[in-house]
């Protein structure tokens, strides 16, 4: 199981292990250009094609996407659709792709929303990229954190009905083996395009300790040198989860 950062010093290497991604500032994007805003959504999945690319370069072991948030059904239908059509493209061109650089592909939120044809593809292409190891790519869709964090409740609950009567038992370990991602380390860097400065009910469980780096440049501008800008500002930072700095050195020593 992950290493919990609220308990133990995750191994911390100079490239970000994990990176999880707030793709935002697709609509600003076309809005600039006098575009439809879905113009940028279209042209934000060639910035996943580069991410996806720079990230199995760099050595980075899980891509985390937030592609689409439970609260983005409230945006115009138009937009809903458009955004649909591009998960069943991406699904159906992209995967001969993600087999070529050894990607694992899954996808994680509440998919019983999505039309039958869109759920049957997210399962053939986890199932197609299923032996791949290089990079786990994870994409975000209809996904929430609190969600996430209620659905782990349910679970523990179903398997542990005992903890009913005695809460006391109940620990970290306990509710996050059944979040969507227990099977990943807790992202170490945070990225949010489009200049906006939050965490939008992304990950919130796993966030705890990770690094947050935010970025003007809009999704369809964020290209694999923004990227690398983003490693490296990274690099330098002191993740102390808590301690401090003379307590880490001893730690990184020992
Ligand atoms: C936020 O920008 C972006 C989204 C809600 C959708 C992200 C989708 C993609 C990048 C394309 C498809 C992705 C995959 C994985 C195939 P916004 O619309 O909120 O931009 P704004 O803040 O400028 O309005």
């Amino acid at each position: 199981m992950a290493i919990s950062s609220t308990i133990d010093i995750p191994v911390i290497s100079e490239v970000p292990k994990h990176v999880a991604i707030i793709m935002d500032g697709n609509g600003r994007w076309a809005a600039k250009r006098f575009l439809p805003r879905t113009a940028g959504h279209a042209r934000g999945v060639q910035s996943v094609r580069a991410a996806v690319e720079t990230c199995g370069k760099m050595g980075v072991r899980y891509l985390t996407l937030f592609a689409f948030s439970s609260e983005n059904w409230r945006r115009p239908a138009d937009e809903v659709s458009l955004l649909m059509r591009l998960f069943v493209q991406a699904l159906e061109r992209e995967v001969s792709r993600l087999l070529d650089q050894g990607v694992r592909l899954r996808v994680i939120g509440d998919l019983s929303a999505f039309e039958p044809k869109l759920q049957e593809l997210i399962v053939q292409a986890q199932a197609k990229t299923a032996h791949n190891d290089q990079l786990h790519l994870t994409i975000a869709a209809n996904y929430g954190g609190r969600w996430d964090i209620l659905q782990a409740m349910k679970k523990m609950m179903l398997a542990h009905p005992e903890y009913g009567a005695d809460p006391g038992r109940i620990d970290e370990s306990a509710l996050s083996e059944h979040l969507s991602m227990s099977w990943a380390p807790e992202p170490d860097l945070f990225i949010r395009t489009g200049g906006e400065q939050r965490v939008s009910n992304f990950l919130i469980w796993q966030l705890a300790y990770t690094e947050l780096f935010f970025s003007d440049c809009y999704w369809p501008d964020f290209s694999a040198e923004e990227l690398k800008n983003a490693f490296e500002w990274y690099r330098h930072r002191e993740r102390r989860f808590g301690r401090t700095s003379a307590q880490l050195q001893s730690h990184t020593t020992s």
